[in-house]
């Protein structure tokens, strides 16, 4: 069987590795992987590529010829929340696309989106969100720009595309601090350490809210499928987890795995808590004899204030992948623990 050819745009970052693990486990894929800084792993290939530099890529894809687009880059973005810069990504979507389209074997391209596309972070929204139902958010993102591209571009075309919609990315990664998980379990460690309970870092209607979760390898296996299934051409889906708990129900099943008294919602910023608190976190990993980063480098608290501000609920429908043949489901506490325990067994928490 002849084997399909993936290019995986941001194949380093936290989605992007997950693809590629994904491609492999299944197998009848050569994977390419493309990032500004090259890595190496085994069982792929790896370009150092900009993809914001159109020179720079003709000179180093010219002539590839790729079936599959992964499409999971996302430029540099400093502020979380903000808008992030949508020339400059779209324009990297595009001098890809070109790029592979001249290869002449392109069928398909995912492109890597968000439930942000939906606007949910700015204030509560009509529920559940639906792929083709619920409203645009009114503010701008490059997920819109991208789309229109890519509907635009394919159309009259041998190939098609895909995008996904997911929540906020769970993963046991402990080297990319962009990471709810690990914001929860440093957080843990050091109020543990401090003597005091597990505060929720938000406002007590926040405690009560629903939220969700999206698995990075349920993403993986969904984003594949998409990929590849030919009634998904030319379609979004929403991916999440599929439970919708409050953050208090979760919350007290944090404190119970981290044997800690779960405490109550405190409207504090942990980018600002966390300021003052290097000393003490130096304290837990000299006591345990950990590996981590120093407490500013091991998890990023301007996102962990992202992911608890909303005092709102948010709830994605999967019902458009599920009819479509998508069934994936996974308890999001049973998700967390196992990531706990990776960061455990890689000695960044005690
Ligand atoms: N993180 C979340 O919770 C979340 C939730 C929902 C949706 N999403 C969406 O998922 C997508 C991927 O997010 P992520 O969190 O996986 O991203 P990420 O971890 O920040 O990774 C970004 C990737 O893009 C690469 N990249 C950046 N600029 C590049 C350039 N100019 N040329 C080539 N490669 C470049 C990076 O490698 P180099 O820096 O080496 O170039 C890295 O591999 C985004 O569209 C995001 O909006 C994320």
């Amino acid at each position: 069987m002849t084997k399909k050819i993936a290019v995986i745009a941001g194949a380093s970052g936290l989605i992007g590795r997950r693809i590629a693990d994904q491609l492999m486990t299944d197998g009848g894929w050569n994977v390419i992987g493309l990032a500004r800084r090259g890595q190496t792993r085994s069982g792929m290939q790896w370009l150092a590529v900009d993809l914001a530099d159109r020179v720079d890529v003709d000179a180093k894809l010219s002539g590839l010829q790729a079936t599959h687009i992964f499409y999971a880059a996302r430029y540099d973005h400093p502020v979380e929340g903000k808008t992030e810069d949508v020339e400059t990504n779209t324009r990297m979507l595009k001098n890809l696309v070109a790029v592979i389209e001249a290869g002449g074997a392109l069928e398909h391209v995912h492109a890597l989106h968000g439930s942000k596309w939906y606007g949910h972070q700015l204030g509560p929204v009509k529920l559940p969100l639906e792929e083709d139902k619920s409203a645009r958010s009114p503010n701008d993102n490059y997920y819109f720009e991208q789309d229109a591209f890519l509907r635009a571009h394919s159309a009259g075309k041998a190939w098609g595309y895909s995008s996904s919609r997911p929540h906020a990315f769970c993963d046991p990664a402990v080297d990319l601090p962009r990471s709810i998980g690990l914001v929860i379990a440093v957080y843990a460690a050091v109020q543990r350490e401090l003597g005091l309970p597990l505060d929720f870092p938000g406002n007590a209607t926040g405690y009560q809210a629903h939220t969700q979760f999206t698995d990075l390898g349920v993403l993986a296996r969904a984003i594949v499928w998409m990929a590849t299934e030919p009634r998904c051409r030319n379609q979004a889906f929403n991916v999440v987890n599929g439970d919708n708990p409050r953050w208090c129900e979760i919350w007290r099943q944090y404190a119970g795995w981290f044997g800690m008294q779960e405490g109550t919602p405190r409207t504090i910023k942990l980018a600002d808590y966390m300021a003052d608190k290097g000393p003490v976190w130096d304290a837990v990993v000299k006591k345990h004899s950990l590996k981590a980063p120093p407490l500013d480098k091991v998890a990023l608290w301007a996102y962990g204030d992202y992911q608890f501000r909303p005092d709102w609920d948010v709830f994605s429908s999967m019902q458009k992948a599920r009819t479509l043949g998508f069934n994936e489901h996974l308890d999001s506490f049973t998700m967390f623990s196992r990531q706990f325990e990776n960061y455990r067994r890689e000695k960044i928490i005690p």
